[in-house]
């Protein structure tokens, strides 16, 4: 039978293994411009490399990549001689000063045989440190090479963000460094730590013990589907974890060295199940039976709007301003049901004597409260859209993630806002692709191009308005991901998108070069640094049916060194089978079907999905 199919294949001599030959260096996210040029930068023993300012943070980063990577070289502090380093052979200057030109945050690096020169402005550094770490090819006698170019840079948008959901699952602080590492890589520069749910209350209060001895343990872990099928299997396990205020003070200041901003978020007035499971007496009904939230979705059990939840919560806001030091504090603000306010004679009164119209009001009226508290102590409030709802806090910024509507309308009152539409791609816990051979998830599709797509500025605004947009971020909630390798698995490469949605101005971007070229890279380094990671799958074929007798396919990998597999038998592609190595061309005889399906295989085993393609000459 195969035999007779191998027939139908005749294999051309070219060789389509993707040579990374990119134009753009192979950079992610994609600088704003790169110009390449012939020959190479060598790396030696001999090497001068040269800063201007040994005490920044990128200077830091780049000595441990050197320490870390076998390099004997040592950064000299040549701040003396940096203005005749134009003269200095064999040398890599890391410069601060002379750059009044560059934008925030922005970056120049020059490559020429003889000399790279690094130019950034305060993080314009680091990051042009991680583009220049990016560009570097070791080699196996302890060289190093860097091609010739140059490069201008800076980014898009100021804020360019990931979140990580540790309350449904919990992450210990070794994984969160490691989340960091990864952003950093990449030039994300706010991490959104979403620390409190219905779920699980993940960060230590000094004075309210109880948040953690009570609300961060559930009895048991709902593990079976959203709905339908298994939706009632549970792990009947205890379930639990906390930072203490030392760990969260170490991520902090973890985050900081990388130029990222932590931003906690301490979820009101709904999602508040845990919390009030340690304090009912935060509820309109403290006399009730209350438990940390074992299953997922939206829950009835509310923070009350009474004088003792503002005086706890204010409590609890001073001990988190204390440990985190940014700018912003999340308040959360999302799917509060208004049911328990409905019922409360209290909240119905309070309605009534603050004059406000209804149940949003009352939302509105419990963030304004909680707004004037973080404002009073210098910090500024944002919170999910659903802050919109009755009314938006003075100052507070918004995070649209029901579509677009909650950020434009946001902008269009001149407040800020954060776009992370979960309906364009930036849900990272949604489904990577259509196929049932994706791992359990929460829903939804959200693949690597989606994201890729996405453009956080609305056309309906008027060019004043854009100016509110202040950046993007993309969500990793965890309700279906309890570890570490799947936390990563949900999040790469989509988490490389986003830094590019997030960095590269739009004419920069090219899903193709970044797919095509870019990606099997990117993602044969980040499985050497021990990230886990989801294959694409195999590019030029998809699961669709040609009609036709005659095909030609070029496949290329999506990981570098991965191999691509195949079958036209109908059999389940292993390694067994035949290795693609020459673009295809398959004569299918009239009359007949072929069935071909193919596989992307790393060196570390990972395998992606398989890809069907039906080659129609049925003439049906
Ligand atoms: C959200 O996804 N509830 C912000």
């Amino acid at each position: 039978m195969k035999k007779i199919l191998f027939a139908f294949l005749t294999l051309l001599s070219a060789n389509t293994w993707a040579q990374v030959n990119d134009p753009g260096m192979g950079i992610i996210p994609a600088p704003v411009s790169v110009k390449r040029a012939k020959g190479v930068f060598a790396i030696t023993p001999e090497t001068s490399i040269l800063c201007d300012s040994p005490g920044h943070k990128a200077i830091k980063y780049f000595a441990e990549y050197l320490r870390k990577n076998g390099y004997t070289n040592s950064i000299v502090d040549a701040n003396t001689m940096t203005k005749n380093a134009a003269g200095v052979k064999n040398a890599l200057l890391l410069l601060t000063a002379g750059n009044p030109k560059l934008a925030p945050e922005g970056y120049e690096l020059k490559i020429s045989d003889a000399q790279v020169v690094l130019n950034g402005k305060g993080p314009g550094l680091f990051y042009g440190v991680q583009t220049l770490i990016q560009l570097i090819n070791a080699d196996k006698r302890g060289y190093a090479s860097i091609p010739c170019g140059n490069i201008s840079d800076a980014p898009r948008f100021s804020y360019r963000g990931l979140h990580l959901d540790v309350s449904r699952h919990f992450f210990n602080v070794e994984f969160i460094k490691k989340y960091l590492d990864v952003m950093a890589m990449y030039k994300l520069n706010t991490f959104h730590w979403h620390l409190t749910d219905d779920q699980g209350w993940r960060i230590e209060i000094k004075k309210y013990p109880r948040l953690t001895q009570v609300g961060a343990n559930r009895a048991q872990t709902k593990i079976g589907n959203m709905t339908g099928r298994n939706a009632d299997l549970y792990d009947n396990t205890m379930y639990g974890g906390f930072y203490t205020q030392d760990e969260v003070r170490e991520v902090v200041a973890y985050a900081a060295e990388k130029y990222i901003t932590v931003i906690p978020e301490i979820e009101m007035p709904g999602h508040s199940s845990a919390a009030i499971a340690a304090y009912p007496l935060l509820s309109c009904d403290p006399g009730k039976n209350y438990k940390v939230a074992e299953t997922w979705g939206v829950f009835k059990d509310v923070f009350c709007p009474s004088d003792t939840t503002f005086r706890i919560l204010n409590d609890i806001l001073d001990e988190v301003m204390d440990m985190f030091p940014g700018k912003y504090i999340h308040i959360g603000g999302d799917e509060c049901p208004k049911d328990a306010w409905k019922q409360s004679d209290f909240c119905q009164n309070l309605i009534k004597r603050e004059a406000l119209r209804d149940e949003n009001g009352l939302q509105s009226y419990f963030i304004q409260r909680i707004e004037r508290h973080l404002n009073a102590s210098g910090r500024a409030m944002i919170g999910w859209d659903e802050i919109l709802e009755g009314g938006l806090a003075p100052n507070a910024t918004v995070m649209s993630w029901r579509g677009e509507k909650g950020g434009i309308a946001a902008a269009q009152l001149n407040h800020d806002v954060i776009m992370t539409p979960s309906s364009a791609g930036l849900y990272l816990d949604h489904a990577q692709g259509k196929s049932r051979q994706e791992p359990l998830s929460i829903g939804g599709n959200a693949p690597l191009s989606k994201l890729y797509s996405y453009d956080p500025v609305p056309d309906v605004l008027t060019a004043d308005q854009q100016k509110h947009i202040k950046g993007v971020q993309g969500n990793l909630w965890t309700e279906y991901i309890a570890t570490p390798a799947k936390a990563e698995f949900m999040l790469l490469p989509r988490m490389l998108a986003l830094a590019e949605v997030a960095w590269t101005p739009t004419a920069a971007k090219n899903y193709d070069n970044f797919s095509r070229l870019r990606i099997p890279r990117h993602l044969g380094k980040l499985e050497a640094r021990g990230y886990n990671y989801r294959v694409p799958e195999v590019i030029g074929m998809s699961d669709t049916l040609l009609k036709g007798g005659q095909f030609k396919l070029e496949l290329t990998p999506t990981v570098e060194g991965a191999r691509i597999y195949y079958t036209i038998d109908g059999f389940t592609p292993r390694e067994t089978d035949l290795w693609y190595t020459q673009p295809l061309i398959i004569t299918v005889p009239a009359g007949r079907e072929i069935d071909l399906q193919a596989i992307i295989i790393t060196p570390a085993g990972k395998r992606s999905n398989i890809t069907e393609m039906v080659l129609d000459n049925s003439g049906k």
